[in-house]
């Protein structure tokens, strides 16, 4: 009988880790309070929730001017427009990301410049921003990936070097610092989700945090239908102008949750972060692993997930094969993002969009040279949930103990992962 779960031994791990979102008696509080006031909506933007948080939210990241919205998607694209960029012009993303980060540059008219990320973190890769920049580029994209963040140094420099617009995809990055500062108050915009999965949450949702109080009301009046919006994205202001807009306003039920989400924040992310050094320590002594490297100028993390890489001749196997064991040894695992030049949905002759189909030569995938993002969606990456980092030192140990049983029995498994890679794809 084999030891592992995957071939039908015991599981490393039977307790489920803690499930997320987190709530209580306070989430349907806030709920029922608005409910019974009767201004469930967006609109008149912003009502009082969504301008609570907008204020409780730059405060939690450390400045800026805060336009929640619908999601952390359209956030970038109302980034993209608030700056004037649109139709042919460049936006440089990275190639290993959440497809978003380069379906809203699209969505604004803009065409993705996919370059490729540094393997120390995984991150957009600062050299290779520097060789793609042409007339053409008007913004960048970084994306702070997992529990890491790019350098935000190399990028701002560049950026000023150029003219060029910051967006930072804070999607994964909540609470996290870079010399000190919040993610997402570094660049022109910050852009944040707070999907159900992500570690502030409302189920949907998202927020803009815009450098300026003048990107602010332009944000604000794009995403309330082209209202004129006051200096920062505060109230309807009826002796400016409209603009084109579309309605992507966050409710008042979302907003009043994501309030709740902002108390219970910092204990969270501090219980991830004491839980995610002892990961660093307890991993580091397996062979076969590599640790991310995490920047002395990212002072404070967050954990989104919880990323690492393995050579996969050292570790004894493929990352899928890996992580195939670990989910059945009942650890939460993943192989992480596509690299973007495996994303068919951008393809010019599959899809009808605008962008691809008059730009096909920035959607050449097949010739695309991107080994960084490639070799960490192909082989190397292993991605881990939060709520790992959630169940005291046990739950990062069953983990520990997990991998190190499957390295110990990689024959075995590796003689049965063709069968296996057929069973669960
Ligand atoms: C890196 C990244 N960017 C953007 C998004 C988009 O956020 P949303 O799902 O709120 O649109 C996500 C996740 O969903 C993401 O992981």
């Amino acid at each position: 009988m084999s030891e592992l779960a995957i071939l039908g031994g015991s599981k490393t791990r039977t307790e489920p880790y803690p499930a997320w979102p987190v709530w209580d008696q306070r989430d349907i509080d806030a709920v029922t309070e608005v409910i019974k006031s009767g201004r469930w909506g967006g609109y008149p933007y912003p009502g009082p929730k969504t301008a609570e948080l907008a204020k409780k939210f730059a405060e939690m990241q450390g400045g800026g001017y805060a336009v929640p919205m619908a999601n952390g998607t359209i956030t970038m694209e109302v980034a993209l427009r608030a700056a004037g960029i649109g139709w042919g012009d460049e936006v440089i993303v990275p190639a290993y990301t959440f497809q978003a980060t380069a379906s809203a540059p699209m969505a604004a008219g803009a065409i993705p410049f996919i370059v490729d990320v540094d393997p120390n973190n995984y991150c957009l890769d600062p050299k290779a921003v520097e060789k793609a920049i042409t007339p053409k580029t008007k913004a960048i994209i970084p994306v702070h990936l997992g529990s890491n963040m790019a350098d935000m140094d190399a990028i701002m420099a560049l950026a000023e070097q150029h003219d060029l617009i910051v967006i930072e995809d804070c999607a994964h990055a909540h609470g996290a610092k870079w010399n000190g500062r919040g993610a997402g108050t570094i660049g022109h915009f910050g852009s944040f989700s707070l999907q159900s999965s992500k570690t502030l949450t409302t189920g949907e949702g998202g927020i803009l945090l815009c450098r300026t109080p003048e990107l602010a009301a332009k944000a604000a009046s794009i995403i309330d239908c082209g209202r004129p919006h006051a200096l920062g994205g505060g109230e309807e202001d009826s002796t400016q102008e409209f603009q084109v807009g579309s309605n992507f306003r966050l409710s008042e039920i979302a907003a009043a949750l994501a309030l709740v989400g902002i108390e219970r924040f910092p204990a969270q992310a501090k219980e991830r972060e004491a839980m995610a050094a002892y990961m660093d320590e307890s991993l580091s002594e397996i062979k076969g692993i590599r640790l991310l490297k995490r920047d002395e100028r990212h002072t404070t993390r967050s954990f989104y997930r919880y990323i690492f890489a393995i050579d996969p001749q050292e570790f004894g196997m493929e990352h899928d094969v890996l992580v195939g064991a670990l989910d059945a040894e009942g650890i939460e695992s993943w192989t992480g993002y596509e690299a973007m030049n495996n994303y068919t949905l951008f393809q010019p002759h599959k899809s009808k969009l605008a962008v691809p189909n008059a730009f096909p030569e920035y959607f050449d995938f097949e010739n695309m040279n991107l080994p960084e993002a490639q070799r960490a969606c192909e082989h190397e990456a292993v991605w881990l949930d939060e709520n790992i980092f959630r169940a005291g030192p046990k739950g990062v140990d069953d983990a520990v103990s997990a991998i190190k049983k499957i390295q110990k029995n990689a024959a075995e498994l590796n003689a049965a992962a063709e069968e296996l890679r057929k069973k669960y794809k």
